[in-house]
C-alpha cells in the first residue's frame, strides 16, 4: 500500500489518505454575498467522490472588506452559517473531511473601496494604498477571525487554516519587508509574529478542531531583507506552542516577483522539509506536486507528512485513481461498487 493512500491520523483528525484539496478561491459567489451556491456543492462534492482525504474550501473572507474579490466565499455573518453547514454536511456524506481557510486578503483586497494593511504600502503601481491599520482595527479584525471561526465550528468543519501566506493581511505583518510599524506589532519577529499569536491562539480557545496555518517562507526577495529560513523555524515553534496542529508551507505572493529558483514538481518541499526540521507537528507541503511518485517519494522520505494538491486537481477529477494505477496501490477502493465497475475495459 502507497503512503500516499493510506491513513493518517493527527491528533484527533483521520484522514483516509493523506492527499489534501488545496484551498483554491472559484469565484463564484455571483450575487457577492459571500454565500455556498450550488457551484460549491457541485465542485467540491466532485472531489469527494474522488476521495479527496481532505478538502480545504478556498479562503473564506472574516469582513466583506477583506475578501480578495467580491466574488469570494465569507463567513463574516451568521447569515453565511447554514449554507456553509450544508456543503460541511455533504462532503462529510461523500466521505472527505473538510477544512476551510479563513483570510483577510489585507492589500491585495482588490475590490476593497480602502485596503487595509499592516503599513500604507502598495503592492505595486496599479493596486491602492492601503490604510495601516490602527491598533483597534487590529483589535477587530483578530475578533472576526474568532467569530468566523465559531461560525466555521457551527458549520461542522474538521479543519480550520489561518491563511497567513501568499501576502494576505497576516503575511504582510509577518514580512518585514511590508511591516515598517512602530508598534508593538512591528520591528522585531515576535512583534511581526503577535497578530498570528493573538488570533491563532484565540481561535485554539474555541475550536476544537484541528487547526492549521499556511505560510509563505520565501518572498523572493534578493535584498537580503526578507524573513530567514532560521526565522521562519522559530514562527514555526511558537505556532506548534500556540496549539496549531498543522504547518502548511508555500512561498511567495507578498511583493510583486516572480520565483528566483527552478519551477520543477515539489520546488516549495525544500521549505516544508526545513520546518520539519524545527517542529514536532506535521507539516504539509504543495506546489506542482502532479506527479503522484514525486507526492509518494516525498512521504516515504520524510521530507513532508502531507500532500497538497491544487491545480491538478482542476484538470483531473481522477487523479488520485489514476495516481493509485501509477503506485500500483491495489487496496485503493473507488467511491462504490459502480465507480470500481467504470474501472474496468
Ligand atoms: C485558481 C487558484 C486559486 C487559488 N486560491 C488560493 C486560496 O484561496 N488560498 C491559498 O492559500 N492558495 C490559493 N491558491 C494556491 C494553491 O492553493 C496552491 O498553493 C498553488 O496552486 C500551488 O499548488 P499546485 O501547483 O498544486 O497548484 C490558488 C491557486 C489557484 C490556481
Amino acid at each position: 500500500m502507497s503512503l500516499l493512500l493510506s491513513p493518517i491520523t493527527i491528533g484527533n483528525l483521520s484522514l483516509k489518505n493523506r492527499v489534501v484539496m488545496s484551498p483554491m478561491c472559484m469565484y463564484e459567489v455571483k450575487k457577492q454575498d459571500g454565500m455556498v451556491t450550488p457551484f460549491h456543492f457541485a465542485h467540491y462534492g466532485a472531489r469527494a467522490i474522488a476521495n479527496v482525504g481532505l478538502i480545504i474550501i478556498e479562503a473564506t473572507a472574516v469582513q466583506p472588506d477583506g475578501r480578495i474579490t467580491k466574488y469570494d466565499l465569507g463567513l463574516w455573518d451568521d447569515k453565511q452559517t447554514e449554507k456553509f453547514s450544508q456543503l460541511v454536511d455533504s462532503l462529510h456524506y461523500l466521505g472527505s473531511k473538510v477544512g476551510v481557510q479563513l483570510a483577510h486578503a489585507g492589500r491585495k483586497a482588490v475590490d476593497a473601496q480602502q485596503p487595509l494593511a499592516s503599513s500604507a504600502i502598495a503592492f505595486n503601481t496599479s493596486s491602492i494604498t492601503p490604510k495601516a491599520l490602527s491598533l483597534d482595527e487590529i483589535k477587530q479584525i483578530r475578533a472576526d477571525f474568532v467569530a468566523a471561526s465559531k461560525r466555521a465550528q457551527q458549520a461542522g468543519v474538521d479543519v480550520i487554516e489561518i491563511h497567513g501566506a501568499h501576502g494576505y493581511l497576516i503575511n504582510e505583518f509577518l514580512s518585514p519587508l511590508i511591516n515598517q510599524r512602530g508598534d508593538e506589532y512591528g520591528g522585531s519577529l515576535a512583534n511581526r509574529y503577535r497578530l498570528l499569536h493573538e488570533i491563532a491562539t484565540d481561535m485554539r480557545a474555541q475550536f476544537s478542531g484541528s487547526l492549521w496555518v499556511r505560510l509563505s517562507l520565501s518572498d523572493y526577495d534578493q535584498s537580503g531583507q526578507q524573513n530567514s529560513i532560521a526565522d521562519w523555524q522559530q514562527v514555526c515553534q511558537w505556532l506548534e506552542r500556540d496549539g496549531i496542529d498543522v504547518i502548511d508551507v508555500s512561498t511567495g505572493g507578498v511583493m510583486d516577483y516572480a520565483p528566483n529558483l527552478p519551477l520543477h514538481g515539489g520546488y516549495q518541499t525544500p521549505f516544508a522539509t526545513a520546518m520539519k526540521q524545527a517542529v514536532n507537528i506535521p507539516v504539509a507541503t504543495v506546489g506542482l506536486l502532479d506527479s503522484p511518485d514525486l507526492a509518494e517519494y516525498i512521504l516515504q522520505t520524510k521530507q513532508a507528512d502531507l500532500i497538497l494538491e491544487g491545480r491538478v486537481l482542476l484538470r483531473n477529477i481522477n487523479w488520485l485513481a489514476d495516481a493509485a494505477r501509477q503506485l500500483h496501490d491495489h487496496h485503493y477502493q473507488h467511491f462504490n461498487d459502480s465507480y470500481q465497475q467504470g474501472q474496468m475495459k
